[in-house]
């Protein structure tokens, strides 16, 4: 590695190609003076304004950000700790920058690092003095904490909206399929005939603790960071109650230094989202298999499949597939954060700059998974001939026969198993279904089976029997859709 000075590595650095370092001001004009005035002679490496600037990515938080300087703003001039005058002269200031990011005005500068920093950086220059006073009593670390819980909170209430719009569609179908016989499979063998609406109901179930885990994690986070100030609090005398109602938090958080330190909420918001990513995927992988030519079971429409460059007859489903491939994605972000906090000394730690980028890419992909998967159980086309016939094969109502020896022949449950057993062993080596076999030799094995037993062999008959709460009987799956759209719609 060069030896070479200080401020020669700067122009070196400076050159990375599609850095963000390389986009924003020269790095070596010293950085955000705000934040080096003083204390700082010497520049900063163009390498160090590369790994420090988070402006790249923060710049989502906006908003939030707007958000809480004004909430904390209007407390300080409340509270007497800054004129009204000069608050009058923040809040406009405030105003006029959210309309030029809005409008795509505003001018990011890698130099500032931050939101933080551009935001109050442009309100001197809009307001000059007086700009300088917003961050009295406050610090960077409760306020990027709580802009990030803003932002979580906002994303979790849209993912709760789009998961809820996913259950609607799932038990739209689940209604109009609520006779369709379909196999049920353990171990992807074909275990016993279901129906398609209640397999579908399953999904809705595991939706609907989705939506309950984001509630709890919207609940628990919902605590006011601001005014915990660098991580001990301050000797302004502030209103923190004030801050966190005008924000929308129950409370404030009542520990000045885990206020600033927690990132439990992110990695919370990242269980959840890697939770409700392993359901989408496995209604994916679902649709992957159901669409194959080897099922047949349904056809996904053109809108969410995709044709091949070489082979004129495919019809693929990428989006399904795509979906299944993205909870890679959310899971490393769960993974980061975690990774990220295991170590860190309280209270904050730059670190934690690395929250937002999983956070970010997290939300972003697990709302578009759930609106595809939406879009593909709308417009799926079921072949319920295909879903009938196949459930009727591999033998899948021999729980039922098992379970006619037990209530019509008294055979305890496990003789029954083993006569059933036996039926099936000399049903495959002739070549037949358990109804192909004709009822003397049924008898040879087991002599209490009568002509009423072949009656439960069908299908049909083995989903409307299957009565129990919770159960896949079609008049079950139709009481079950309507208790559903009123628990979650
Ligand atoms: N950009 C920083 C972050 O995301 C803001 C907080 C900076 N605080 C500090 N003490 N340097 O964490």
């Amino acid at each position: 590695m060069s030896t070479k000075p200080h401020h020669a590595k700067a122009a070196r650095g400076s050159a990375a190609p599609g850095s963000s370092a390389a986009s924003g001001p020269n790095p070596e004009a010293g950085g955000a003076p705000a934040l080096r005035g003083g204390r700082f002679t010497g520049g900063l490496d163009a390498l160090m304004a590369e790994i420090n600037a988070s402006i790249g990515f923060d710049r989502r938080l906006y908003a939030q950000d707007i958000a809480a300087s004004k909430a904390h703003c209007a407390m300080l001039a409340r509270q007497g700790i800054i004129s009204g005058e000069d608050g009058d002269a923040i809040l406009e200031g405030l105003d006029k920058i959210l309309r030029e990011i809005e409008s795509g005005a505003f001018a990011f500068e890698t130099a500032l690092e931050d939101i933080h920093m551009n935001i109050e950086a442009r309100l001197t220059d809009l307001i000059g003095e007086a700009g300088g006073k917003l961050h009295t009593a406050r610090s960077r670390n409760d306020q990027v904490v709580t802009d990030l819980k803003l932002w979580v909170r906002d994303a979790l209430d849209t993912l709760d909206g789009e998961i809820k719009e996913l259950q609607a569609a799932l038990i739209d179908a689940a209604e109009r399929h609520a006779g369709t016989v379909m196999p049920g499979f353990t171990h992807l063998q074909c275990a016993q005939p279901v129906t398609f609406g209640h397999h579908l109901l399953a999904y809705v179930e595991m939706a609907g603790r989705d939506r309950g885990r984001i509630i709890d994690c919207r609940t628990r986070l919902n605590e006011s960071p601001l005014g915990a100030a660098a991580l001990g609090g301050t000797s302004f005398a502030i209103d923190r109650d004030d801050t966190a109602k005008a924000l929308g938090f129950d409370r404030p958080a009542a520990n000045s230094i885990d206020a600033v330190s927690d990132r439990d909420f992110v990695i919370e918001f990242l269980g959840l989202a890697a939770i409700a990513a392993v359901h989408l995927s496995r209604l994916a992988e679902e649709f992957v298999l159901w669409s194959s030519a080897q099922f047949g079971f349904v056809t996904l429409s053109d809108a969410f499949t995709t044709g091949s460059s070489i082979m004129p007859q495919k019809r693929n489903p990428d989006a399904a597939e795509l979906v299944r491939a993205k909870t890679g994605r959310i899971f490393g972000a769960l993974i980061a954060v975690l990774t990220v906090m295991k170590g860190l000394p309280l209270a904050y730690g730059k670190d934690m700059q690395e929250d937002k980028e999983p956070v970010f890419d997290a939300a972003d992909t697990l709302s578009l998974c759930i609106r595809a998967i939406t879009g593909m159980v709308k417009d799926m086309e079921v072949h319920e001939d295909a879903m009938g016939a196949a459930a009727a094969k591999d033998f899948a109502t021999a729980t039922d026969l098992a379970d006619w020896l037990v209530r019509e022949a008294g055979l305890s449950f496990r003789k029954a198993h083993g006569a059933v057993g036996r039926l099936v062993k000399l049903a495959e080596d002739k070549g037949v279904d358990l109804a192909g076999l004709g009822l003397d030799e049924m008898r040879d094995i087991e002599p209490k089976i009568d002509q009423r037993a072949l009656e439960v062999l069908t299908v049909e008959r083995a989903v409307e029997s299957r009565t129990s709460f919770g159960g896949t009987a079609p008049d079950n799956v139709r009481r079950a859709a309507k208790e559903a759209r009123g628990r979650f719609l």
